[in-house]
């Protein structure tokens, strides 16, 4: 990237042993930013950076505020892929704040992301850095693809999202973080977050080929919480396919496999999001390979933004908010995202 070398551009990665960590250093490395590794763990962090010699290397806790600010100094952003973030994300926060960091997540638990507004929009705000939470597949993926469809519109009826895998091979974090996250899950219904009716609604849902028409049930995750933040809608409500949800709830269903050489695994996405407006309808389909890897490029892509000046605010802020998504979209497609106007 032009005039990258000429800015500050260490980025730390925590929890950057773990699935979703790598593809995140590895992503870094192919942007030509220098990630810091970190976590809690220094005989697993050593062994993850056996691979990558000239990286720095720095164990951290969130246990220990002093760790963490080691941990981040002389960094310009630190990307948190060590979930759950109900655990880890105020810690790393506070210390990206203290330390005039940004902070980008990729947290799927909407009271992780409803946290990081209640405590650090002030703090981060009067630091002058941004607290991304949630930008990754679960999250800021859907709330750029709804911020760019509604562009221009003052008001929104309605946003739906749909998502189909077609099958989910869930990480030992995913499993952690689903048992952790026990908080009722909300959607927007009269323009103010309220849980999801119990039990939760059933739809069939149309996706494009190869998924077809699926059955789906009402799943909001971390994307709710960043739309209802910055978009004036009165509803939005999330869906997903029932299939992967067997295969997320079965103990037996293995964790990912690679295929190819990136580490992904053969797992196929799509993400539908709808938006409307005094009867226009507008949306966006998104497709790709691997939800954990597809993660990377998008938190990434942000920390570049954040590095480059191309971000709009400070404080605690949504993806769509943030970013220009329309052109955010434009840069992770055709790869690794194929995108389709609806
Ligand atoms: N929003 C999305 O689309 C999206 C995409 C990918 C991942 N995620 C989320 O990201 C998280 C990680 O997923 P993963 O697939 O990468 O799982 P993973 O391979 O199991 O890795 C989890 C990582 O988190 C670290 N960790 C967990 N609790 C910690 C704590 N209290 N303090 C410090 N480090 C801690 C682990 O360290 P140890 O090995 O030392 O325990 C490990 O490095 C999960 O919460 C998952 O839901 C979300």
């Amino acid at each position: 990237m032009v005039g990258m070398h000429a800015l500050p551009h260490r980025v730390v990665v925590y929890g950057a042993y773990g699935h979703t960590g790598r593809f995140v250093t590895a992503e870094l490395l192919r942007r030509g930013l220098e990630p810091i590794l970190s976590g809690r763990d220094p005989e697993k962090l050593a062994s993850f950076a056996a691979a990558h010699p000239a990286l720095e290397v720095r164990a951290a806790s969130v246990d220990d505020p002093e760790s963490l600010m080691k941990a981040l100094a002389g960094a310009s952003v630190v990307i948190n892929c060590a979930g759950p973030f109900l655990d880890t994300a105020g810690p790393l926060a506070t210390a990206a704040v203290r330390s005039g960091v940004h902070y980008l997540d990729v947290s799927a638990e909407q009271a992780a992301v409803q946290e990081r507004y209640r405590d650090h929009g002030e703090t981060a705000r009067a630091a002058g850095v941004a607290v991304v939470p949630a930008m990754a597949f679960y999250g800021g993926l859907a709330d750029l693809m709804a911020t760019a469809a509604v562009a221009g519109w003052t008001s929104i009826d309605e946003i739906t999202v749909a998502v189909a895998l077609d099958r989910w091979w869930p990480t030992e974090g995913t499993r952690r973080t689903g048992a952790r996250n026990t908080a009722p899950r909300l959607a927007v219904a009269g323009g103010r977050l309220a849980p999801i009716t119990t039990p939760p609604q059933v739809r069939e849902w149309r996706f494009p080929e190869p998924f077809g028409e699926q059955q789906t049930v009402e799943l909001p995750f971390s994307e709710i919480v960043s739309m209802a933040a910055h978009l004036p809608v009165s509803t939005i409500r999330s869906f997903f396919a029932t299939g992967p949800l067997q295969d997320l709830r079965d103990p037996s269903t293995p964790a990912p496999e690679a295929v190819d050489g990136t580490g992904r695994s053969a797992q196929r996405f799509v993400v539908d999001v709808v938006a409307t407006s005094g009867g226009q309808e507008r949306g966006f389909t998104v497709s790709g390979q691997d939800i954990y890897a597809a993660s990377a490029p998008i938190v990434v892509e942000a920390a570049v933004r954040l590095l480059t000046g191309r971000s709009t605010t400070v404080g605690v802020a949504a993806p769509g908010e943030l970013f220009d998504a329309a052109d955010m979209l434009d840069a992770l497609s055709p790869d690794p995202l194929t995108i389709v106007r609806r």
